[in-house]
Order: structure tokens, then C-alpha cells, then sequence
């Protein structure tokens, strides 16, 4: 096994170029361990293989420390602010069966179909949103596209009022650098303002439409189905979260994808019937979410090779899998008619992700909505203009800068 001690998944620099620490990673896989910022030394699963069962066994492996026998995340929620500790109620950070229980609640809201319908109101924000675009020679379409569409779209899913975006915006703004402790208690307020406002504008009366989500999850609690108002409260963070930071780096990377493999643009443009297949590679090659939440070994197991301790801290690293060559032809390659693409950008088991109809769908439609009325777009001939954050297990640029006009 080769040395990881110095492997960097922080840096802009491994943002920008990931690939020659991934390949280093499988040279050393399929296991590794890193030390990484605030959750300390963790066992990453770097090859499909190993991510698959990783996310697969929940005998073997709990979301759940508690299940894993461990009490120190029970203990450090007894600490933090009630607003903050509430936050750890949601599904994405239990076992079944309470898992089961709140995925249940949501699982039709995201289920084909019920986006489907979502099409015609995706497509109207994302014109509206290039419409503010028109005339002009330049524009960062991170700060002017990338950001806003799935704002606006789970807002509109959730029922929250349009005239509250900027707020959130403002609100969660800190919470683009999560590298370092230093960074995350400075982004608190602005999450305590957030959580404060969902939990108002859940409540009878608070201002959520009626038509969205959030109306929909407060009747079924009125209604008795198991759901506490914390719950909800947590839930609808994580919608809100999930629903739009992911779906903004996998738009913007796509977007980043496409300017920069130009044979790839075109023969898109040739055959506009591959923007589903070039999504999923958009999904592969940008790997915007580049790792899962930790899981817990729940009993002492010997595991690809190594013996593991019940409590032991493991984690998918997607981006890692996502170009394992024994599972991928040519993997570096960015290829939009790559077929199969069994990607792992989404998770999988249990916790596979709910959003990934409506992320797919949006991606999709700000590609070609977004070429439709640009199709000379080009990025600015300035090289250190696209710029890369320093962030733990999301690939999130600063800023996307593009010439419009031809
Ligand atoms: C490009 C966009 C997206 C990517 C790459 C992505 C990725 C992921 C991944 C990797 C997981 C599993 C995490 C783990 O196992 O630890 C996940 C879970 C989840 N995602 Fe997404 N996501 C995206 C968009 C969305 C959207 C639009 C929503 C909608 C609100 C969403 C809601 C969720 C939820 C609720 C979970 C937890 C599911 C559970 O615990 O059962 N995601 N996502």
C-alpha cells in the first residue's frame, strides 16, 4: 500500500484537477485512511466496489453512530444549540426503521412522475432567469444562473414565498467554505436565521403556499403520522440544503464540462437527444458531491483486507469511484455518449439520493436552455478567472465567468 498521509482533497488545486490524486488513491485503495478537517482520521472506500458495499451493508455499516455503539455525536448535540442540534433529526442521519419512516413521508413528492410535471415551471424559471442575461457581453453564470435556478426551484417545490430568496441567499452565504472548524462556526448564525425561519413559516399561518411541500408535511404531522415539529423543521432544512447546493456544482461543473471539450459541445449540438446521457457523464466527470456521509462499522469486521473496530468511522469517496478504471473504460476521458455510466454520484442503499430525478431534470433543462439563447458562448480568454473552492467533499467553483456573445 502507498503512502496517504500527504493525499489532498481540500485544495482548489485538487478541485481544479482531481484525477492524479484519485488515480493515487486507487493505487492505494481499496480502502484509505485520511486525516481529514473536524471528523479527524476516517477510513475512506475509494473503488466502486468498495463504496458499493460500504452503502450497501447496513448490518455491517450504520449511518446511525448510536448503532454502532458510539454515544460522542449524542453527546456533542447535547451541547449545541437546540436550533443547531435539531438539525441531526432528518433522514439522511438515521438506520431504518425511523429512516423508512421520514423518507416515506417525502418519497412521492420525488418520484418521476411527480416531476415530470415540474417541467414547464423549471424551464419558465430558467428563462426567466437568462432573460436578465439579454444584451449583456458578459456574465458569471455562477452568481447569475448556476445559484438561482435550484433556489428558486425547491423554494417553489417547498412552498416558500419567492420574496424570501435573497434572504436565504444573505443567510447561507457563509456556508461556502466548510474546511475548517473556524469557517463553520462562523457560518452558524446564518443557519440559526435560517432554521428560525422554517420553523415560523411552517406553523399555521407562517406564510408557507399551500400548494408546496412544507404545507403538505405540516398537515400530515397535524394528521398524526409520527412527524414532530422538530422533525419537520429538519427535514425541511435538508430539502432545502440538499435541493440546491448539489444541483448548483453539478450545473455550473457540467456548464465548465462542455466550454472546455468543445467536440463534446458539438456533438450535442448535433444530437440534442444525448443531453440525458451527457447529464449522467456531467454527473460521473464533475462528481459534485465527491463523498457520502460517514458510516459506522457496528461490530469489529475484517473488511477489503482490514480489520475494522465496531465504531469505526468509513465513508464513500464517490469521486474516487466514479473513475475506478476497472469499472469505467478510458475514465478521465469526459465522453456524453459513455454508455453504461453507472456512476455512483447519487449514493446508493438506502440513503440513494431523493432528489435525483428533479437534479437530473434541472440539469438538463438549463443546459439546453442555456445554449438555446447563448450558442456562441465561450469562457473568458482570462485562464485564473475560473477559480476553485478549498472545500471538504463538494467541488464548488467561485465563480464561472463566460463571454455570451459570439
Ligand atoms: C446534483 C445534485 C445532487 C447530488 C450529486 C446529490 C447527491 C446525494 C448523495 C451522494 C446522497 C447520499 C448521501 C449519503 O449516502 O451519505 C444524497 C442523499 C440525499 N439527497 Fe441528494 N443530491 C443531489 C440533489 C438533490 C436534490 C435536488 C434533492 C432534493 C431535495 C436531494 C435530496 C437528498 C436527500 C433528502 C438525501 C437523503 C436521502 C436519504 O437519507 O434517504 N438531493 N444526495
Amino acid at each position: 500500500m502507498s503512502d496517504t498521509r500527504d493525499l489532498d482533497i481540500l485544495s482548489a488545486a485538487f478541485h481544479a484537477n482531481p484525477f492524479p490524486t484519485l488515480d493515487r488513491m486507487h493505487a492505494a485503495g481499496p480502502v484509505v485512511r485520511l486525516k481529514l478537517p473536524i471528523v479527524g482520521w476516517t477510513w475512506l472506500a475509494v473503488t466502486h466496489d468498495s463504496c458499493t458495499v460500504l452503502l450497501k451493508d447496513h448490518q455491517t455499516f450504520a449511518r446511525d453512530p448510536a448503532n454502532a455503539g458510539s454515544r460522542t455525536q449524542a453527546r456533542i448535540l447535547r451541547f449545541l444549540p437546540r436550533t443547531i442540534g435539531l438539525l441531526a433529526l432528518n433522514m439522511l442521519g438515521f438506520d431504518d426503521p425511523e429512516h423508512r419512516r421520514l423518507r416515506g413521508l417525502v418519497d412521492q413528492a420525488f418520484q418521476r412522475r411527480t416531476i415530470e410535471a415540474l417541467r414547464p415551471m423549471i424551464a419558465e424559471i430558467a428563462d426567466r432567469l437568462l432573460d436578465r442575461l439579454q444584451g449583456r457581453a458578459e456574465a458569471d453564470l455562477m452568481a447569475d444562473f448556476c445559484r438561482d435556478l435550484p433556489l428558486s426551484v425547491i423554494c417553489a417545490m417547498l412552498g416558500l414565498p419567492e420574496r424570501d430568496h435573497a434572504r436565504f441567499r444573505n443567510w447561507l452565504g457563509g456556508l461556502k467554505d466548510t474546511a475548517s472548524v473556524g469557517a463553520v462556526i462562523g457560518a452558524l448564525p446564518g443557519v440559526i436565521r435560517v432554521v428560525r425561519y422554517l420553523r415560523r413559516v411552517s406553523r399555521p399561518g407562517g406564510g408557507a403556499l399551500p400548494e408546496g411541500l412544507v404545507a403538505a408535511l405540516r398537515d400530515a404531522a397535524a394528521g398524526g403520522q409520527m412527524l414532530s415539529e422538530d422533525e419537520l423543521v429538519s427535514m425541511i432544512f435538508l430539502l432545502f440544503g440538499a435541493g440546491q447546493e448539489t444541483t448548483t456544482h453539478l450545473i455550473s461543473g457540467a456548464i465548465l464540462a462542455l466550454l472546455t471539450h468543445e467536440n463534446q459541445r458539438s456533438r450535442l449540438a448535433r444530437e440534442p437527444d444525448r443531453i440525458a446521457d451527457c447529464v449522467e457523464e456531467c454527473l460521473r466527470w464533475v462528481s459534485p458531491v465527491q463523498m457520502t456521509k460517514p458510516r459506522f462499522a457496528t461490530r469489529d469486521v475484517v473488511w477489503q483486507g482490514r480489520q475494522f473496530r465496531r465504531g469505526d468511522m468509513l465513508a464513500a469517496f464517490l469521486a474516487a469511484a466514479n473513475v475506478d478504471s476497472a469499472k469505467f473504460v478510458n475514465p478521465h476521458a469526459f465522453d456524453i455518449a459513455r454508455y453504461p455510466n453507472p456512476h455512483l454520484s447519487f449514493g446508493t442503499g438506502a440513503h440513494f439520493c431523493l432528489g435525483f430525478e428533479l437534479a437530473r431534470m434541472e440539469t438538463a433543462i438549463a443546459l439546453e436552455r442555456l445554449w438555446a439563447r447563448f450558442p456562441g458562448m465561450r469562457l473568458v480568454e482570462d485562464k485564473g478567472a475560473i477559480a476553485w473552492r478549498r472545500r471538504l467533499g463538494i467541488r464548488a467553483l467561485v465563480r464561472l465567468p463566460v463571454r455570451l456573445a459570439a
